[in-house]
């Protein structure tokens, strides 16, 4: 190689030796006849030392070097003069005479600084990924993002498990998500799909006989974007056979646990992972992604809010909504500033208002009298009321309760959202503390009020938990449960999964009642009902999202962070200016003609 040693690596051991380093230069500083340079590679950095005394020739090429060149250089290690370390830096305790020096490339003047702690625009740093990656933090990333994948295959290459490669062009596999189509030249006017997910490819692995499969697996939706959500993501796909819902969520929770324990040691989580009914996270966080760092449970108050003359709370129970609410501890002695930002917060949420009652003083709820309640407006009731609610909620004076009405789903949401902006607010949402939770027994269905249909909750394979079966005949499809299984952490959706059907005239059914005609069935599904006909063994499977983890473990601000090359909210490669027109020749080929 061109170097015999990495930057970052050199410390008071390799005092006396004269290593040969090679990288960029990070900073270079003129001190009156002496050249400093901060030598970078992915390693870390150095601190070189140019003399003109000592080295004429390496300190005239010193002389001429710019941020970002790229230089070879030789010379001997020594300790700085004392007062001159830097405990900030691990090789801060020594510095390189450089004895030689080679400028191995030359580098234009970068658009933006290759440090940590400059604030520059994303779009400039997509756009220039590859200078954006040099900068320590993303290389961590990336590092993190390695050995996480490493950790994953050696788990379960100890386990049994076989990496398969399935195709990426392919047949559509629903998911939820719209397809990213690919047209067949050969076949004009068919196309291919990406797969959204492997999804009937690892089940049709179970049918063969393979019984225990994983794939690092790229997956491709075009959905509408969000802060967490990539067009093409990265899954650890896995699926298994003979296996029952609780032998998916023990392997799954060893997987994280051993990972966490080796990739990011400083971590903390709560052992064993708590796991709650989808219903039950519903209620007590208003969602089934719960940030379990913190309590601020919720509570439906709907009985008591009857009690009121409120006519918000009124008309919205009328129309079955529900009021609900949570405490917020220490809340009593907010300013009116404060109570502003919060409504503000919840309609930014979604909803139209928030109602509040400001506990104050302290000790016991029995002594809180009517003058100790600052009540938002149109709430004003009389104190054994207030009473009442707060003990029902867990306030105590000193606290604050707030208050929504809405439908019930959307009263959860705008509530879900409040309550990790005040956990966050608070300082709940401790950064080391990764807490994951498995939710279970999500609702096989859930109406799609567009189209007026019953859709899947998770997707089409998913079995009915047990003993629900017999619920497909009746008319209650909202009450049916399933066998899939949500692993979260810190309010954020990791990994998903369930226990399939592998019985075809349940699939069948399902189908049916997702509202597809047999013709349709037959195009769509039809060779995975044929090849349950040949001895599918029962299979599920989970498929934790890496980029979403990764992000979690490395405390990155967005997924962007994690990825090496990814796309922006809207879907653009700024690096490649991806995507973008085509030839008309090649259009021509495909027997495509652009309408507009
Ligand atoms: P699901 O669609 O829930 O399940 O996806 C599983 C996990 O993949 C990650 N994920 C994403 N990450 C980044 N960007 C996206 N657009 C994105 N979409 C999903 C999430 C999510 O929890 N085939 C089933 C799994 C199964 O049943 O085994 C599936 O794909 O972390």
């Amino acid at each position: 190689m061109l170097k015999s040693a990495n930057c970052g690596d050199i410390r008071e051991s390799h005092i006396g030796t004269s290593p040969t380093l090679a990288g960029w230069v990070a900073r270079r500083r003129d001190h009156g006849g002496i050249i400093f340079l901060d030598l970078r590679d992915r390693s870390g950095v150095v601190q070189v030392v140019f003399n003109p005394e000592r080295s004429p020739e390496a300190y005239r090429i010193a002389e001429q070097l710019r941020s970002e060149w790229v230089v070879q250089l030789t010379g001997p290690v020594s300790r700085r003069p004392a007062g001159s370390e830097n405990p900030a830096m691990p090789t801060g305790n020594v510095e390189v005479y450089a004895e030689s020096a080679q400028v191995l490339n030359q580098c234009l003047t970068p658009p933006f600084y290759i440090t940590d702690d400059v604030e520059v625009d994303e779009s400039l740093r997509l756009r220039y990924r590859y200078l954006d990656l040099r900068r320590p933090l993303m290389l961590r990333n990336l590092e993190l993002r390695h050995k996480v994948v490493k950790f994953i295959r050696d788990f379960l290459d100890a386990r049994g498990f076989l990496e398969i490669e399935t195709p990426i062009l392919i047949k559509s596999t629903p998911e939820g998500a719209r397809d990213f189509l690919v047209p067949s030249r050969l076949q004009r006017g068919s196309f291919y799909a990406l797969p959204q997910s492997p999804q009937q490819l690892k089940q049709l692995l179970m049918v063969s006989g393979v019984e225990k499969y994983f794939q690092i697996a790229r997956c491709f939706r075009d959905e509408d974007l969000r802060a967490d959500r990539q067009p093409e993501f990265t899954q650890l796909d896995l699926e298994m056979s003979f296996v029952d819902q609780d032998d998916i969520l023990a392997l799954a929770e060893a997987l994280y646990t051993q990972m966490v324990a080796t990739v990011t040691p400083e971590k903390r989580l709560i052992s064993p992972f708590p796991r709650l009914t989808y219903d039950e996270a519903m209620r007590r966080f208003g969602s089934d992604k719960p940030d379990l760092r913190f309590g601020l449970e919720m509570t439906d108050v709907t009985d008591l809010a009857k009690e009121t003359q409120f006519r918000v709370f009124h008309t919205t129970i009328e129309k079955g909504g529900i009021i609900k609410g949570f405490v917020v501890p220490g809340g009593g002695s907010y300013v009116t500033q404060q109570v502003r930002d919060l409504e503000q917060a919840a309609r930014d949420a979604g909803a139209a208002g928030l109602s509040h009652l400001r506990l104050r003083g302290s000790g016991l709820l029995g002594n809180l009298k009517e003058e100790d309640v600052v009540i938002s407006a149109g709430l004003r009731m009389p104190i054994e009321w207030t009473r009442r609610l707060a003990e029902r909620m867990g306030a105590r004076p000193g606290d604050m309760i707030l208050l929504m009405a809405g439908p019930s789903k959307q009263c959860n949401q705008w509530l879900s959202t409040l309550r990790n902006q005040m956990g966050q607010k608070l300082g709940l949402a401790d950064p080391n503390l990764l807490a994951f939770a498995f939710v279970t027994g999500f609702p096989l269905f859930e109406w799609n009020e567009e189209t007026k249909r019953w859709d899947s909750a998770h997707h089409p394979f998913t079995a009915p938990a047990t003993g629900e079966e017999p619920l497909l005949e009746g008319n209650d499809m909202e009450r049916i449960r399933s066998k899939a299984y949500d692993l979260v952490c810190n309010g954020m959706e990791l990994a998903s999964g369930s226990i399939r059907i592998h019985r075809p005239e349940l699939q069948e059914k399902i189908f049916a009642i997702l509202g597809y005609n047999k013709e349709q069935v037959q195009a769509r599904f039809g060779h995975l009902l044929e090849a349950f006909q040949y001895g599918a063994p029962p299979h599920g499977g989970i498929a934790p999202g890496i980029d979403r983890l990764v992000t979690i473990l490395t405390g990155a601000s967005s997924i962007r962070d994690v990825i090496a090359f990814p796309k922006t909210q809207s879907g653009a490669d700024l690096l490649f200016g991806a995507p973008s027109p085509v030839d008309a020749h090649q259009l021509r080929e495909l027997g495509i003609r652009l309408t507009e």
